[in-house]
């Protein structure tokens, strides 16, 4: 597979560089300023340097939101005769790059997390009724090799999974934090207290990500009555405070996801 990849910052390099070494892709090519250009090996400093009769598999677009477009504007013809376009820009809604386009080729969306980093991530994808089933599938399988990926049926569910698990990482790491700070708060040395936190929300998650794995079910297994944890529980559960403030904050997360598209 013959892969272009517009934007190799964070993002982009995390995929890039994941697909390389899984064997999934055969041949990439990478146009970013940032990176020292070398034509040989693919590497351009600007979509115009790239030879116009080179033809693409998937052209994934890894720039911030706001560049979308401009760096879509100088693909030809050629390099879009069999592409499918993959977008990872946060927003950018899939009418607004089919016009960049011209409609040549076909789009699908991606929303991709931060582990994908460390092979761990979490990937919402959209693609409309032009994408055939054998490139979705190949589409599903490059998110694969970076994580999970779920394909949703509708383009408004991306802000849901944004809101969810597009965000999600800094909500698990903000609890982190502040259960750090707690453990410093009741007497530990701070690197101590920063990796038993580090360690139980990987043992979590690890418990989570079993097969058949009931969150509710895990979490009755650590709460015997009148115990320590049902003391802390209980705080929690206040209310329903900490389901409340899920609740607010990633409805904020989603309300902006809205206000982003909407602006795109
Ligand atoms: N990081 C995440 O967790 C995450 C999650 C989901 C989605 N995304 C999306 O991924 C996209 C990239 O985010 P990122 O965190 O990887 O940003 P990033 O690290 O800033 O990477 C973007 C790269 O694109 C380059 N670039 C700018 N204009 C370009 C152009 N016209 N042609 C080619 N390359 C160009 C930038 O170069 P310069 O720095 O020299 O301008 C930079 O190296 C964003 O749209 C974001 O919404 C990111």
């Amino acid at each position: 597979m013959n892969v272009l990849f517009i934007g190799y910052g964070r993002m982009g390099g995390a995929l890039g560089d994941a697909w390389l070494a899984s064997g999934k892709v055969e041949q990439l090519s990478i146009v970013d300023p940032g990176i020292a250009p070398d034509a040989a090996a693919g590497r351009y400093g600007r979509l115009e340097d790239v030879p116009a009769d080179q033809a693409f598999d998937v052209i994934v677009l890894a720039v911030k939101p706001g560049y979308a477009s401009e760096a879509l504007a100088g693909l030809s013809d050629r390099h879009c005769e069999r592409a499918v376009v993959v977008s990872v820009a946060a927003g950018v809604t899939q009418g607004f790059l089919s016009r960049a386009l011209g409609g040549r080729c076909p789009v699908v969306r991606a929303m991709p997390n931060t582990p994908v980093l460390v092979g761990a991530g979490c990937t919402g994808l959209y693609a409309n009724e032009h994408l055939d089933n054998a490139r979705r599938f190949i589409i599903g399988q490059l998110f694969e090799a970076v994580g999970a990926a779920y394909w949703v049926n509708e383009e408004e569910q991306l802000d849901a999974v944004t809101a969810i698990s597009g965000s999600g990482p800094a909500y698990y790491h903000l609890f982190s934090e502040a259960l750090a700070e707690a453990g410093i708060k009741l007497g530990l040395p701070p690197e101590l207290a920063r990796n038993l936190a580090a360690q139980t929300a990987f043992g979590a998650a690890t418990l989570q990500h079993q097969a058949h794995a009931d969150f509710t079910e895990l979490r009755m297994a650590v709460t015997s009555p009148n115990g320590t944890t049902a003391a802390a529980i209980e705080v929690f559960e206040t209310q329903k405070q900490l389901r409340e403030l899920v609740m607010a904050a990633t409805c904020a997360a989603h309300r902006r996801s809205v206000e982003l598209s909407e602006g795109a």
